[in-house]
């Protein structure tokens, strides 16, 4: 591989040259190998951010990043494999019924996923409320298990696309998460990387996602959409709306308690057709016809859920962590509910103990917000708004200053939006 000096690659960037492909392979190699230093590494990102990438410069860069590391072959597993990623939301525990449905309807569905940092909760720590679950499993078990059981939610091993890794935690402290070749990048060489044979985008939009408009997440959906096609993998994006968290429970032995009344044919409307709407399309990019509503109504994903859930150590039927403390927020006045923000009520969660500030922080399983209204509910004076639970009764008064904000009372109805805004094909 050639050699060239990192502050050219950074100087060639920073006035708005394509770079070559041997220049991307030197630098994402060179940087994971630690030749080129964080601070390096960091103008570039900066210079990324500010000037962008060719479709071409992205695709380059993606595969510098998958071979970083492995790739897995999942050409062992005899089911048609689908997978669905979302760029992050609250209240967003939609791969918990989401994962045992698509398995139950036929399809292989291998979920590496993440911890959550910041307002956004992450998928494992959800799972790690419930007793004895175990997110790190061995390659070999990922495959047996995606074979038997038909689903798999764990964390992705070391090493998958290790250059992803130290550039996402580079990008975290310095203002660089947000440039979309580096979140396309970040998230479609793991996808790539995973083996996947189908690709579900959930492209959230709104206050409590990283996309705040329509347009640039459109942008980032279709350069990701593109990646995983170019690369075999059969990708679409929905963008969904993420003004307002997800169903009525936010933090994560809450969101569990959640998704398992969706698998027993309960939970609340939005969170059944999400879950539906990117059953459908997963199963449709897998080249697998069925009816995930029959499938869920049948209870064979509950089946699939809790065999899931024992093939990882964890018994399903344990009494999730409860919060020590619970406060009820009520509203002031007669009224109807304009506005739940999704933002305002992930920060009430992260700031009760559901999140953490570092990544090495501990999460408390029990805390978090339940919503007791959504927009659109007429209320009285003195009817509960909100509960916050919280482990530290010192965390609440800060949480509720926040969560307050976030429920908008008016005098007139919301304008009704479409949980699902746009496809991408
Ligand atoms: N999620 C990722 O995995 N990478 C990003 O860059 C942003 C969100």
């Amino acid at each position: 591989m050639s050699e060239f000096a990192a502050v050219d690659v950074i100087r060639a960037k920073r006035d708005g040259a394509v770079l070559s492909d041997a220049q991307i392979d030197w630098v994402v190699d060179a940087y994971t190998r630690g030749v080129v230093a964080d601070e390096q590494m960091s103008a570039l990102a900066m210079a990324i951010l500010l000037r962008g990438m060719t479709p071409a410069e992205i695709a380059r860069w993606t595969a510098a990043m998958i071979a970083s590391g492995e790739r897995l072959d999942l050409s062992s597993v005899t089911r048609p494999t689908a997978d669905k990623h979302s760029t992050g939301g609250v209240g967003d525990k939609i791969t918990l019924p989401l994962t045992p449905l698509v398995a139950a309807c036929g399809a292989a569905v291998p979920q590496l996923s993440g911890r959550g940092l910041g307002h956004t909760g992450g998928t494992l720590d959800k799972l790690e409320s419930i007793p004895g679950w175990r997110a790190s499993i061995s390659n070999d078990e990922f495959k047996r298990q995606l074979q038997d059981v038909g689903a798999v939610i764990c964390a992705a091993g070391d090493g998958l696309a290790p250059a992803d890794r130290k550039l996402y935690a580079l990008r975290d402290v310095t203002g660089t998460v947000e440039a979309i070749p580096l979140i396309a990048s970040s998230i479609m060489s793991k996808k790539i990387a995973e083996g996947t044979g189908a690709l579900v985008l959930d492209v959230k939009v709104g206050s409590g996602a990283f996309m705040k408009d329509l347009a640039t997440a459109r942008e980032l959906a279709s350069t990701m959409v593109r990646l995983g096609q170019d690369s075999g993998v059969n990708t679409i994006a929905l963008l969904t709306d993420m003004n307002t968290p997800l169903g009525l429970a936010v933090g994560n032995a809450l969101e569990v308690t959640e998704s398992v009344e969706v698998l027993a044919g309960g939970g609340p409307a939005d969170v059944v057709e999400l879950t539906l709407a990117l059953a459908r399309e997963m199963l449709a990019a897998a080249g697998i016809e069925a009816d995930p509503a029959k499938v869920l109504e049948s209870g064979a994903a509950m089946d699939t859920w809790r065999a899931m859930i024992r093939a990882q150590g964890g018994d399903p039927d344990a009494t999730l962590p409860v919060a020590r403390e619970t406060e009820v927020l009520r509203a002031e006045a007669d009224g109807i509910v304009g506005a739940v923000d999704a933002y305002g009520i992930g920060v009430a969660a992260w700031r009760l103990g559901a999140g953490r500030a570092r990544k090495e922080d501990p999460v408390s399983f029990g805390a978090g917000v339940l919503l007791k209204v959504k927009p659109g509910d007429a209320v009285r004076a003195g009817d509960v708004l909100l509960e916050l639970r919280a482990d530290d009764p010192a965390r609440i008064p800060a949480a509720r200053a926040t969560a307050a904000e976030a429920v908008v009372i008016g005098s007139t109805q919301p304008s009704s939006t479409n949980l699902v805004l746009d496809r991408i094909a």
